[in-house]
């Protein structure tokens, strides 16, 4: 996608230098800063820190962060337990989002089909910007699969803006391109359906003040930041068409973990009767099980992320203390929708209702046995 007419991705592998970079999307909006992914460490902290975030941002680093495994200083890439022992630490980094392990587990099953150390390197490579241009082309098509939910609704409202809200930051920012969520928006956007997007400042990160605004604002796109309590309040009052969400882990009978608070509006959808979507691709399944709640693992994370609030002060970003500082904080970051509030699915194959029949007639190869 542009920023500032030029295209950037969040992750790439830059030929000159021989190094993967990133965006840092710590410091988005304010800064735009690139960081290089060196070895497994500067990956993992990379990983955990959300330099990367998003479900299939953090997979595609998971893939690159195989490659990166086989090729850092003093590597011992040709030894099969040294990677496998790497690419476990890199699966570790954060839990909850389906891709990660699916990215990773993909690159080093086809790094260790190759003894030979540089075939190993070269397939390994291969295969991470592989699944770059796959979730490229998987976002592209769920903005195509999507656009006519909106088209829709335009056409209802004869033309007048669609109002759609959206939780966290499921942009391209958290994918490659178009994102996930965003991608029906971008491209109902690019083919003159006038929407409007109400951003959920996504609280303690502020991935949607952050980075949804920023996107969006980069695209010409209208919207609105509102605190993240505000969602059942304008969908009492009728400013809100459609809610459409990312995920970052789905069970095959379609329970979503997604950002915590996205319960809550597939809550209020529901109680207000608007359509509540989640977007992803398939690496964001999770095939093996069926209870959201009981089977996904819900990330716990460092309770500073609530206690300090980070923004621009005097052209500087700086970090301050919110609560009294003996107040203890919890950091719940995912939370889960149950299937029967989701209205249903945009996937790379089409559009489905959130029930397994259904989900597996999209995808009659992850049919079991
Ligand atoms: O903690 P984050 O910022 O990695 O959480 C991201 C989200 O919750 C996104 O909604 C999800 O990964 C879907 S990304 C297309």
């Amino acid at each position: 996608m542009k920023v500032d007419g030029k295209n950037m991705r969040p992750i790439w592998f830059d030929e000159s230098s021989q190094v993967v970079q990133a965006i840092d999307q710590r410091f988005l909006p304010h800064k735009l800063i690139i960081k290089n992914l060196n070895n497994v460490d500067d990956t993992i902290h990379a990983i955990k820190e959300m330099v990367v975030r998003g479900a299939p941002l953090i997979g595609a680093s998971g893939a690159l962060g195989v490659f990166i495994s086989l090729v850092q200083e003093n590597n011992k890439g040709a030894d099969n337990d040294y990677l496998v022992s790497e690419c476990n630490r890199l699966k570790d980094a954060r839990p909850t989002a389906m891709n990660l392990v699916w990215g990773v587990d993909r690159v080093l099953s086809t790094a260790l089909k190759y003894q030979n150390y540089d075939g190993r390197v070269k397939a390994a490579l291969d295969e991470a910007l592989a699944i770059v241009e796959e979730e490229a082309v998987n976002c592209e098509k769920i903005g195509a699969y999507g656009m006519p939910i909106i088209e829709e609704i335009s056409k209802q409202k004869n033309g007048g803006p669609v109002n759609i809200l959206t939780h966290c930051n499921a942009g391209w920012l958290a994918c490659i391109e178009y994102g996930t969520a965003t991608a029906p928006i971008y491209t109902a956007f690019d083919n003159d359906i006038d929407v409007h997007v109400w951003v959920d400042e996504t609280r303690p990160l502020n991935q949607g003040s952050r980075l949804t605004a920023w996107e969006l604002g980069k695209h010409g796109v209208n919207h609105t930041v509102i605190t993240d309590n505000a969602g059942g309040h304008i969908m009492q009052h009728g400013m809100v068409d459609l809610v459409i969400v990312g995920t970052d882990r789905t069970t095959r009978a379609g329970d979503v973990a997604n950002k915590i608070g996205t319960y809550l509006k597939a809550l209020a959808a529901k109680d207000n009767n608007i359509p509540f979507y989640v977007a992803l691709p398939s690496s964001t399944f999770d095939w093996d099980i069926t209870d959201g709640i009981a089977d996904i693992p819900i990330e716990e994370r460092d309770p500073d992320e609530i206690r300090y609030i980070q923004g621009l002060c005097q052209g500087k970003i700086e970090k301050v203390l919110v609560p009294p500082e003996t107040s203890m904080a919890a950091n719940h970051a995912f939370d889960v929708t149950p299937a029967r509030l989701v209205t249903g699915f945009i996937t790379e194959r089409g559009v489905c209702r959130a029930t397994e029949k259904d989900i597996m007639s999209l995808f009659p190869d992850k049919q079991k046995g």
